[in-house]
């Protein structure tokens, strides 16, 4: 089938800005930006208020089958509706980080969420930032980036993040989550983490949010001028 839509597949390890890069990239070419994994936060959120039991499968589908997610685009971002309530803020909190890689190694919970993100890319130009976007969503995208970073940039830039928001944390706690998500997000059997062959790697510890837009934004126009 060919698409007429053009599409930009971000993966990599947690905290390696995939999304300030991806929000970036959507705001300057106009895309719909999609964070795949606030979806995964929003069902993990669902399965904590509701004590839904995860090792017992017929829970999970039964819960999954009650589970509505909606990306809203904002100007500077996307709000995350859970069965119509706004969940961005909560779904960001630790209780919610450290439950959501196991959370996502769940077969049933990943099929649900990859059929919702596919729909996604259907027909509009869409950038989405995940783990396996490039891999297993949109195996076709136009453009695939990998990104990583050192694991002290990371770490930094997730403990500054959460402490905006007013959350008590530290450093070492947050050093400690980000190890452990990626071990799951990378040794999970249902598509892991990893990079695409043909993904274009960004170690992106040493540059801005800006010069990393320009890198992507000049990846673009070379395909668009192929
Ligand atoms: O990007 P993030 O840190 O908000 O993602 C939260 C978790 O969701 C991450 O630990 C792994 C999971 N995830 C996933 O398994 N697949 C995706 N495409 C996106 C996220």
């Amino acid at each position: 089938m060919v698409r007429n839509n053009f599409i930009i597949a971000i993966d990599g390890f947690s905290s390696c800005g995939k999304s300030t890069l991806a929000k970036a990239l959507a705001k300057e070419l106009n895309f719909v930006f999609v964070d795949s994994g606030a979806m995964y936060r929003a069902v993990t959120l669902y399965f904590l208020r509701n004590s839904i039991d995860i090792s017992n499968r017929d829970a999970v589908n039964k819960a999954l089958k009650e589970i509505k997610i909606d990306l809203i685009p904002l100007s500077n971002s996307i709000q995350i509706m859970l069965n119509s309530e706004d969940v961005s803020a909560e779904i960001r909190q630790m209780e919610v980080s450290s439950q959501v890689s196991e959370v996502s190694t769940i077969k049933e919970v990943r099929t649900a969420m990859v059929a919702q993100q596919k729909e996604l890319g259907e027909r509009r130009d869409i950038v989405m930032d995940g783990r396996d976007i490039g891999t297993t969503v949109f195996p076709d995208a136009d453009l695939k980036i990998f990104m990583t970073a050192s694991p002290e940039v990371r770490a930094q830039r997730r403990l500054e993040e959460l402490l905006a928001k007013g959350e008590q944390v530290v450093l070492d706690e947050i050093k400690e989550n980000l190890a452990h998500r990626d071990h799951i997000d990378s040794t999970r059997e249902e598509s892991p983490l990893r990079q695409a062959e043909d993904a274009i790697v960004l170690d992106n510890s040493n540059l801005t949010p800006e010069e990393q837009l320009k890198f992507v934004l000049n990846q673009v126009k070379i395909i668009r001028g192929k």
